[in-house]
């Protein structure tokens, strides 16, 4: 589900994850490997202070592994702890937990010399953005289908920790943040890989972007799925060819543009173009 985010919403979402900050020792930040930068809350960084944080880019097995490794290698140099996971498949779960115990060694290790015997697991919550994967990822890491409450923020639910293994607690309801809609690509990439309900941009306007992007960065991909000889720089005139090659056209011969648009998404959607990365580690997201 979709959420429509107005002040109120977010406001809400603010506190419900601020709330919860006090009973965990880690967050685990998902984000959308294909979009790590777009697929972030723009306000993480100030609701999560003073917390350690793991950053997760799922759904690794969607993205392009180039980008993958460039952005691992981004966050290194940062200092942020980041790993590539598929939740989906279950691929990264371990290294969840050796990370986390990797970056709260220091503060365990404190309360050990205080004289706390036993430290007791690591507690995390999982916070993200709507559809980047929480709910998989929280019924991965229990090992069982927990039933999904639903991505409004305003229900309130009784916490509950999920054990995973003996090392680490999880609060079953993951934290959910808004997305970015004020920038008008961040909007297009999140469209374009599905984040974001098809009713809230124009279809042909997100089509455009991502054709566009493709275009310039993956003009093989391109070329081969729809059997081009070459990529007209005329965007009419792409939206056209690919039209042709695949029967999105109404009586008379006129090019069914909404058709194209759709067809062109959900087959990037579904990786029919192959692995793809929309965001790039550095300051203008794009590719240099
Ligand atoms: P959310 O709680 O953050 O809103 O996201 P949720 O877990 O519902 O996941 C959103 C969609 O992303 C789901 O697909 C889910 O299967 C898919 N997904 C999650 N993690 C991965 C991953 O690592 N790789 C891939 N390829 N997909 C992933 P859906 O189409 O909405 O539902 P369904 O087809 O699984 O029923």
């Amino acid at each position: 589900m979709t959420i429509q985010w107005f002040p109120g919403h977010m406001a809400k979402a603010r506190r419900q994850v601020t709330e919860k900050l006090k009973l965990i020792d880690i967050v685990y930040e998902l984000v959308d490997a294909r979009i790590p930068q777009s697929s972030r809350n723009p306000m993480i960084d100030e609701i999560i202070v003073n917390k350690p944080r793991l950053v997760l880019l799922n759904k690794v097995d969607k993205a392009d592994p180039r980008v993958t490794e460039q952005w691992l290698a981004y966050y290194r140099e940062q200092g942020i702890y980041a790993l590539a996971i598929d939740a989906q498949a279950g691929k990264g779960m371990k290294q969840i937990v050796s990370a986390s115990k990797e970056i709260l060694q220091e503060k365990f290790d404190r309360m050990k010399a205080k004289g706390i015997k036993k430290p007791r697991a690591i507690r995390a919550m999982i916070v993200g953005i709507p559809n980047v994967g929480k709910s998989t990822l929280i019924n991965r890491l229990a090992s069982k289908k927990i039933a999904k409450t639903g991505d409004r923020p305003g229900v309130t639910q009784a916490q509950q920790w999920i054990k995973v293994g003996n090392e680490l607690e999880l609060l079953d309801t993951p934290g959910i943040l808004w997305p970015k809609f004020e920038d008008e690509v961040v909007g297009y990439k999140l469209a374009t890989t599905g984040a974001i309900k098809d009713t809230i941009l124009n279809m042909q306007d997100v089509a455009v972007y991502a054709l566009r992007f493709l275009s310039s960065h993956y003009p093989e991909q391109l070329t081969k799925r729809y059997n081009l000889d070459e990529i007209p720089e005329d965007i009419v005139e792409l939206f056209d060819a690919i039209a042709m090659r695949r029967g999105c056209i109404m009586s008379g011969g006129i090019v069914d543009y909404d058709k194209t648009a759709e067809l062109v998404l959900r087959e990037i959607r579904t990786d029919k173009l192959g692995t793809l990365t929309f965001d790039y580690p550095n300051k203008s997201g794009e590719a240099e």
